[in-house]
């Protein structure tokens, strides 16, 4: 039950403790403060006490959570999940607003991609550029459209939190890895459980793996006078270039194609399947 709720609510073991706690005296709270505000007015006395308890006692309960969340540092947890109440009893039907994070450490082009298609959607947003690379061409892309960046560390990456906390105050629920170089650590992999895909340039399984990006990708598929190479776009998971393929795209090598000729080609599949697929995955899933 606690791995679910950790899962769930994307927070490790000491939130959930902290979390658990401030609900616990939060109620504790709100619970003798009804009933002390009932005794002072007499209103306890009256027939209908009961029924002024129950809404008395609604009504404090998000300030007494947030009260006690200040303390123990849980405040903008509790915030988010007194919103979430709220919007549930209005009576709007909003759609799920997917809040995509590109992770990118080269020139960008797929992310231009992907913020171009998204840009007026009404459901989906790139709301966060994630790079490794300080000057890379993908800080530029964001800047230009007013989207904020974060560039990451490698300690924190691979042995702290992996960036899952800011990636909450972004409140992303779905990541794309569009020409990123790193290994997705399990932190983060089990945070986003289902809701981080890549893309490939080549067929996986072949040509993928470590080392295996831009273009010694294509380089090898030369090397290896393939007749045909192509893109996959993939789930992630602990492995390199490993995750359930939801598509691949094939496109001809001819044999005078070279590494950056066949780069292109394969750039040109990316960009026109990428952000379509995106599309049609995150229209499926379900964002909690
Ligand atoms: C893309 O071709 C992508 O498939 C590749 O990096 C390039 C990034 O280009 N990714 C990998 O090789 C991952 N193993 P971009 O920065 O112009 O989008």
């Amino acid at each position: 039950m606690f791995q679910k709720l950790k899962q769930r609510w994307k927070v490790n073991g000491l939130n959930l403790a902290l979390i658990i706690t401030t609900f616990a005296l939060g109620g504790s709270l709100c619970g003798y403060a009804g009933r002390k505000l009932l005794t002072l007015t007499g209103l306890e006395k009256g027939a209908l006490w009961v029924v002024l308890y129950i809404i008395l006692i609604t009504l404090l309960w998000p300030l007494c959570v947030l009260l006690i969340s200040i303390p123990l540092g849980q405040f903008g947890f509790f915030k988010r999940y007194i919103a979430k109440i709220f919007s549930r009893f209005s009576n709007k039907k909003k759609a799920p607003v997917h809040n995509v994070a590109i992770f990118a450490s080269g020139a960008g082009s797929n992310a231009q991609q992907i913020i171009n298609r998204f840009s007026k959607h009404p459901t989906i947003k790139v709301a966060l550029i994630v790079c490794n690379k300080p000057g890379a061409g993908v800080l530029n892309i964001a800047k230009k459209h007013g989207i904020p960046a974060t560039i990451i560390e490698k300690d924190a990456f691979f042995k702290g939190e992996a960036y899952v906390g800011t990636l909450q105050q972004h409140n992303i629920n779905f990541i794309v890895l569009a020409g990123f170089l790193w290994k997705v650590p399990t932190a983060l992999i089990k945070a986003y459980s289902q809701k981080i895909i890549n893309i490939h340039p080549a067929l996986l399984p072949a040509y993928g793996g470590k080392g295996m990006y831009g273009h010694f990708v294509h380089e090898a598929v030369i090397a290896n006078k393939e007749t045909q190479s192509g893109i996959t776009i993939h789930y992630v998971d602990e492995l390199y270039d490993h995750g359930a393929v939801i598509k691949q795209v094939t496109c001809p090598v001819s044999e005078t194609d070279t590494a950056a000729t066949l780069a292109a080609k394969i750039h040109l599949l990316e960009h026109e399947h990428f952000p379509q697929v995106i599309e049609q995955v995150l229209q499926k899933q379900n964002i909690r």
